[in-house]
């Protein structure tokens, strides 16, 4: 036997270790990396994520924004009444929806949440929230108005719809996070507490009546 050939033997038996050794290797250590991939089918392909940069647009935002003027299927809105509570550009003073005692019953429970730290569960103005900021005394207070005092209770419906969506004066909008629906049957329950105070002997069932008397 040549004595190159008895080199060139080692030298092939000594390479032929490095595969399985570097297989040893990627099998042991962690990688940042992906991992080899030599066929890519359609797994990895140009693409921009959120919030990253695209020199393709002028703005060179690669999340881009809905046309203006767009909108969603079903979310026209052209229902006057109700959506802004106006009936021939009046605040309304009938409900586009059907109040029945369970919506009334919704209502409250709605208006227990969103709007009872502020206003109380009775409406008259001391929720928590109101009692807790008037004993801070910094003056920059500006407590909820009562339902019942004359002023609220002359609103139409319209009007108490439109003050709990967009807000009134200090007051801020909730439009955004009740349901238009929800909106309206809280502008029941809030008609609800209103009549409760004011309510007068002809409320009350006729066989109810004498008990009070
Ligand atoms: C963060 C406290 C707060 C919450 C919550 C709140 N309100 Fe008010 N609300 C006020 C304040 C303050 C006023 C008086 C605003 C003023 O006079 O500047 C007011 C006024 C009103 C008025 C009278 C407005 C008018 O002049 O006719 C109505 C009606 C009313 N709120 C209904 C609601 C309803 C319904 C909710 C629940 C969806 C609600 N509010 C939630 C603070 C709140």
């Amino acid at each position: 036997m040549p004595k190159g050939l008895g080199y060139a033997i080692l030298i092939l038996a000594l390479m032929a270790l490095i595969p399985p050794v570097l297989i040893a290797r990627a099998r042991a250590v962690r990688s940042g990396r992906p991992r080899v991939h030599i066929i890519r089918d359609m797994d990895n392909q140009p693409k921009r994520k959120a919030q990253q940069l695209n020199p393709l647009f002028a703005d060179h935002r690669a999340m881009r924004r809905p046309v203006p003027g767009t909108v969603a299927r079903g979310e026209l809105r052209d229902d006057d009444h109700l959506y802004r509570g106006k009936v021939g550009g009046k605040w309304t003073t009938t409900y586009p929806v059907d109040i029945t005692g369970v919506s009334i019953r919704r209502g409250q429970e709605r208006f227990n949440i969103f709007c009872a730290p502020c206003h109380g569960l009775d409406g008259a103005g001391s929720g928590s929230v109101s009692v807790r900021a008037l004993s801070l005394q910094e003056g920059t207070w500006i407590p909820p108005l009562s339902f019942h005092q004359e002023q609220v209770r002359e609103r139409a419906l319209g009007h108490v719809f439109n003050t709990i969506t967009n807000g009134i004066r200090t007051m801020p909008a909730y439009g955004p996070q009740i349901p238009t629906e929800d909106r309206w049957l809280i502008v029941s329950y809030v008609r609800a507490l209103q009549r409760s105070r004011n309510a007068t002997l002809q409320d009350v069932p006729p066989e109810d009546r004498e008990r009070i008397r």
